[in-house]
């Protein structure tokens, strides 16, 4: 057996296998000279320093902040292509629906996606997957959708299982309507539910849907998911991004993980969400990219949410996985505390994507996913405003 420990670290951490809500997402477990000990992986002791086992490694941390690694719980990370001359379109004024419509965006995408072999598709993800790591990123959620057929949406799925244990697939199907389907988006979702969730269940846990004005509506996710949710996927739902349209109600009453994005979530939908155990994912670099309003951290917080904040790394609205940034958007603009910051990158991530019971925090019998940053004190991660803080990644596969 392989035995670690982990020395002189300034542990801070959230605790539980399920979700922080409302004020909870601000009480993180703090021991400081603590130390942690990992027996293949797996976290067998974490407190104060004692005598240390017989034959381990010996990480110190030297007093340094310690924490969960982060989970980035929205990415869609596995892609053919690039889009910067669309990204200068919108800094120009055009509105990211108007791309489009008049055939951009998703379907730019999937068309340089189809036409990508699973070894370029695969090294281009890998070479992504490891600047995430040097930011703390130990969990890695990646959604199909750039396939939008059953070969592609299936050879990006296997491209995410391909690149190592902390990289899970969502199944996003259901992410814009192909033009073969054009006026024809019933039909795509009984082509989803009887032919792709079958084929997909092998490959990825949960199902996402691009719910929105002019793409997916309400009554198209809510059947979409019941179906996945029967088959035994965790739901969740790209929800009042661009427009309100009920996403977060929906969300909370089919019993999704996650509603994810919520920049025009509605009050009922916020209260929709604090009733309820699914997860407001929030994704602040999305917003910073598309110009527009933050989403309403506090007033779900204070409501009584889980909030969790992840990058929505893309081709399109947000072609960053910037966890410095992401840290700093969500206390500069969204007025959280860095210790609600950390539960949200941690185990409000890992529950979002039905993990919390093995990830997303410093305790015995979870995984040993942990970061050591380069500094004793957290609230340098948003007053260093855009620096990788972090020193030293350690996935539980090395330890
Ligand atoms: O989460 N909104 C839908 N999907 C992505 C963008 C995908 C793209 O533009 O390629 C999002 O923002
Ligand atoms: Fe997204």
């Amino acid at each position: 057996m392989k035995r670690t420990a982990i020395i002189n670290a300034n542990l801070f951490t959230p605790q539980g296998s399920a979700a922080f809500r409302g004020e909870e997402m601000g009480r993180l477990l703090h021991i400081g000279g603590a130390q942690i000990e990992v027996a293949d992986g797996a976290i067998e002791y974490v407190g104060p320093s004692r005598a240390l086992p017989d034959a381990c490694d010996v990480i110190d941390a030297g007093g340094a902040a310690v924490l969960p690694g982060f989970v980035d719980s929205h990415t869609h990370l596995v892609f053919g292509g690039m889009r910067p001359q669309e990204f200068m379109w919108r800094m120009r004024g055009d509105s990211y629906m108007s791309i489009m419509e008049r055939g951009g965006g998703i379907a730019s995408t999937t068309k340089a996606t189809r036409e990508a072999s699973f070894s370029h598709l695969r090294d281009k993800a890998l070479g992504y997957v490891e600047k995430m790591r040097q930011m703390g990123v130990t969990t890695i959620e990646a959604k199909s959708g750039y396939g939008l057929d059953r070969e592609t949406e299936i050879r990006q799925m296997e491209v995410a299982a391909s690149l190592g244990p902390g990289v899970v697939s969502t199944f996003l199907g259901a992410h814009a309507l192909p033009a073969e389907y054009a006026g024809r988006a019933d039909e795509y979702i009984d082509f989803l539910i009887a032919e792709m969730l079958p084929a997909a269940k092998p490959l990825a846990a949960n199902c996402d849907i691009f719910c929105e004005k002019g793409v997916f509506s309400i009554e198209q996710s809510c059947r979409l998911l019941l179906a996945a949710r029967d088959m035994g996927f965790g739901a969740k739902i790209h929800a009042d991004e661009i427009v309100c349209t009920g996403g977060a109600e929906l969300a909370a009453e089919i019993g999704a993980l996650s509603a994810d994005h919520l920049l025009h979530v509605s009050e009922a939908g916020i209260k929709a969400l604090a009733d309820s155990p699914t997860v407001a994912t929030l994704l602040p670099i999305t917003a910073f990219a598309l110009k527009e309003e933050y989403a309403p951290a506090r007033s779900l917080i204070d409501a009584g949410a889980a909030v969790a904040l992840a990058s929505d790394f893309n081709p399109g609205s947000c072609f960053s996985y910037s966890v410095p940034l992401m840290i700093a958007l969500a206390c500069i603009h969204m007025g959280m505390s860095i210790e609600e910051v950390i539960s949200a990158l941690t185990i409000n991530g890992a529950a979002a994507l039905g993990m919390a019971d093995s990830i997303g925090s410093v305790e015995v019998g979870k995984k040993a996913d942990i970061i050591i940053l380069d500094t004793d004190d957290i609230n340098m991660l948003p007053y260093h405003t855009g620096i990788n803080l972090v020193k030293r990644t350690l996935l539980h596969t090395d330890l």
